[in-house]
């Protein structure tokens, strides 16, 4: 998507819904909700009562939602794949619905003698639910006091809407619709900036081989790029992180892509580019490789002379290339000077077509290469701005909201 197209707002961009159907006949649109969570960027899994298997089956929704369906609280082999508290803990909303008269009664009341109320027991996340009944049990003084106890408690009551039932009578009782229910549950989540926004990014060094044991390579550890992964997802970006060999845990939620020589990282970023709106280029990518790498390991007798040569060749300039694209992502380069460093991070934003540079002095020991802290200067055009040292984690988080800003203003 380009920027221009970039219109769609996937209010659920990496949002984590449990999706719990209780037994009733609204059961059916449960499989159209997931759908539609799906569509607005929600990762959906979904947790039945035995009820609600009367009415829809869990295959339905499995292959719906591309998840597992939670069905039972003493399976151990389901505890063994992912246990309820963990299960709890993975969610950022339980939203149920259909939500029978029976099953608010028990969440009201505090119940854990099923899957779904035990998890409601055992979440922090905000608790939604999307009553659905005949409009006589809707009305009942019992469940209207049930609705009064659940409300004060913070949890979302979406619907229920009125009209025809499919007991034939008329009244409120009805749920919600699936777009209305994706909607109201999109509306919980606030607003973040990068949302419906993807954004690929270049980490870690790359190495270069010589023979099958040894390589050329640098110093990056991929601190750096892995924190702006972790700060453009949490800005609501779709973000596919593509690192070079580092010896970091994946962030959540991130895709991540490895590669080993810049030959692969160029493949891989190229190949992201049909899903990319910003790009950031923050790996150390090897200049040159070794023109015609061993296959087999080279033996010192091997070299009839006191040294040895290795002819290298150029790699290709990754961001220049994805700067030449059409269309283009909005392109954010870094350059790693060990002196002169904004004068040289100018000519790369020229040379590169570049729509910003990140400046870092990698001469300092305190920052760069391996730290965990970083300052730099960011480039642009027509001005720049200092980050002055602090952890690589704040300074990820104040480029996406730095870089957010430019793009946004190039759409
Ligand atoms: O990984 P860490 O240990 O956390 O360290 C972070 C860092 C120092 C590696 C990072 O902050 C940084 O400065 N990255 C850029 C490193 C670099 O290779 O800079 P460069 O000036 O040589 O390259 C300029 C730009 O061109 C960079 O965006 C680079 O990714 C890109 N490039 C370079 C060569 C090439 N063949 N393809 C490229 O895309």
């Amino acid at each position: 998507m380009h920027a221009q197209e970039a219109t769609t707002e996937l209010g659920l961009a990496n949002r984590r819904i449990i999706l719990g159907v209780t037994g009733g006949i609204a059961a059916y649109k449960s499989a159209e909700l997931i759908r539609r969570l799906k569509d607005l960027g929600a990762d959906v899994r979904a947790v039945m009562t035995p009820a609600a298997q009367e009415f829809i089956t869990p295959l339905t929704l499995q292959a719906l939602s591309g998840n597992p369906v939670h069905t039972t609280l003493l399976d151990t082999e389901a505890e063994a794949a992912m246990g309820h508290i963990e299960l709890a803990r993975w969610g950022d909303l339980i939203l149920v619905a259909p939500a029978s008269a029976d099953f608010l009664a028990r969440l009201a009341h505090g119940h854990g003698n099923d899957l779904l109320s035990t998890l409601c027991l055992a979440a922090r996340c905000p608790l939604a639910v999307a009553p659905a009944m005949n409009q006589a049990m809707w009305a009942a003084a019992s469940n209207q006091a049930n609705m009064d106890l659940l409300q004060a408690r913070g949890v979302h009551v979406f619907g229920p809407a009125a009209g025809e039932q499919a007991c034939g009578d008329i009244g409120p009782g009805r749920m919600l619709e699936a777009t209305e229910l994706a909607q109201c549950t999109a509306n919980l989540f606030p607003h973040r900036i990068l949302t419906g926004t993807r954004v690929t990014i270049t980490a870690g060094p790359t190495r270069e081989a010589i023979d099958p044991v040894r390589y050329i390579s640098n110093h990056s550890s991929g601190k750096m790029g892995f924190a702006i992964a972790e700060a453009a997802r949490d800005a609501g970006a779709q973000v596919t992180l593509i690192s070079g060999p580092v010896h970091l845990p994946t962030p959540d939620r991130v895709k991540r892509i490895d590669v080993i020589s810049a030959l692969d990282m160029h493949q891989a970023s190229m190949d992201a580019l049909t899903q990319t709106d910003i790009f950031i280029a923050t790996a150390a990518v090897a200049d040159f490789r070794v023109e015609n790498s061993h296959n087999q390991k080279i033996k010192k007798q091997d070299n009839s002379g006191p040294g040895m040569t290795l002819t290298l060749v150029e790699n290709p300039d990754i961001v220049a290339a994805v700067a030449q694209h059409e269309p283009k992502p909005f392109t954010v380069g870094f350059a790693a000077e060990t002196r002169d460093v904004e004068n040289y991070a100018r000519q790369k934003i020229e040379r590169k077509n570049l729509d910003m540079i990140v400046a870092n002095d990698v001469s300092r020991q305190d920052i760069g290469f391996n730290s965990d802290q970083n300052a730099v200067t960011v480039i642009w055009k027509s001005g720049q701005q200092l980050m002055a040292l602090a952890s690589k984690t704040q300074i990820a988080r104040d480029l996406v909201t730095l870089i957010s800003e430019h793009y946004k203003n190039t759409r």
